[in-house]
């Protein structure tokens, strides 16, 4: 039986022509690792007593779950003393993790969703986890502000997503390739080599819970999909809403559809920009979509064009097949 082409082979082949990828390949190894234990926790779930709410907050005011804490806890214990990582930012620490210095600091700056779809945890659903990798300029210990990076700048974006399979999905900056966890090997296997979103696509995503607060640009277009064949698109949409953004964007590199978190009236009078956050969710998945030949954007910029300028910045989100996120950035354009 053929055995499949591991993700350590896979960077080793690709990574060769790369100046000093040493480092980088090593923290992905790192990154998968943590990615095979959490997928571990997250298939025994109750059995491994990791359900449930942890009882306190993050800085965002959103409740954490138990295992949102022990996910970060996993990627700071696997990444903080190998020397490859300058400084750790999450959804779930109110500034970055400096590394210890006890420890060997290194030039990458990892920011990362430890566990996305939190919601979905006590139900079985899908999660994931999104990463963004940077890298650190000059020899000073981080401080928060050199996290503060454009989409351009990351040098690999991916995600892990926990569902009847895990896989792993990552770009370099060339393309975006998908790997199953094979459980038997302990080992991500290259599946999925070169995932593409196609241009067109009749599949759409957004919490239509919220419709009452959406403004204009956005109702105009999902009012147009639901009208189906008869309507001005001309096509019959259908919709898909997993709860978890690594759920949702993982099937748009696999069959194409437009993902929407957008701003809304109700965001509006709370102060928020928007839903998701920009430096670990936003731009990973910006990046991947990008580089698989889709559009991401916030129906005013594109996504990896913003300068960030706090760690849990958030912003509205539209991303996936070009043809329709084209469409509502031109509807976007056309209420201004
Ligand atoms: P997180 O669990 O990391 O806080 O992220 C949840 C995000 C995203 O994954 C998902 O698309 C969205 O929130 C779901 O939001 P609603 O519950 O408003 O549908
Ligand atoms: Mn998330
Ligand atoms: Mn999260």
């Amino acid at each position: 039986m053929q055995q499949g082409v591991t993700l350590d082979e896979f960077l080793a082949e690709h990574m060769a022509n790369m100046p000093d990828a040493a480092d980088l390949r090593a923290l992905l190894g790192d990154i998968a690792t943590a990615c095979i234990d959490l997928s571990d926790l997250v298939r025994r779930g109750e059995l491994a007593g990791v359900l449930g709410a942890a009882g306190q907050e993050n800085v965002q005011g959103e409740e954490q779950k138990k295992l949102d804490i022990i996910a970060n806890d996993v990627f700071i214990e696997l990444t903080e003393s190998t020397g490859r990582v300058a400084g750790l930012a999450s959804e779930e620490m109110d500034n970055h993790y400096p590394i210890p210095e006890k420890h060997q600091r290194g030039r990458y700056l990892l920011t990362f969703d430890p566990l996305d779809g939190s919601s979905n945890i006590d139900v079985n659903g899908s999660t994931g986890t999104i990463f963004s990798i940077t890298e650190h300029a000059g020899d000073k210990p981080p401080v928060d502000a050199d996290f503060l990076q454009s989409g351009r700048q990351q040098v690999c974006a991916g995600y892990c997503l926990y569902s009847s399979a895990s896989m792993l999905v990552l770009t370099l900056g060339n393309g975006v390739a998908g790997f199953t966890l094979d459980n038997k090997r302990n080992a991500f296997v290259l599946t999925h080599p070169n995932m593409k979103v196609p241009a067109a696509t009749n599949e759409f995503a957004i919490n239509a819970a919220y419709s009452e607060h959406w403004q204009a640009p956005v109702k105009k277009y999902i009012e147009q999909c639901v009208a189906g064949k008869e309507g001005p698109i001309g096509k019959a949409f259908n919709m898909r809403w997993a709860g978890s953004m690594v759920g949702d964007i993982h099937r748009i590199l696999c069959r194409g559809g437009i993902f929407m978190y957008p701003l809304d009236e109700r965001m509006i009078k709370e102060g928020k920009d928007g839903k998701l956050r920009l430096l670990y969710e936003a731009n990973p998945m910006g990046l991947l979509i990008e580089q698989a030949g889709g559009m991401a954007h916030t129906g005013l910029v594109s996504i990896l064009d913003i300068a960030p300028d706090n760690l849990h910045q958030r912003v509205p989100v539209l991303m996936g097949s070009k043809e329709e996120v084209q469409r509502v950035v031109d509807y976007h354009a056309s209420a201004t």
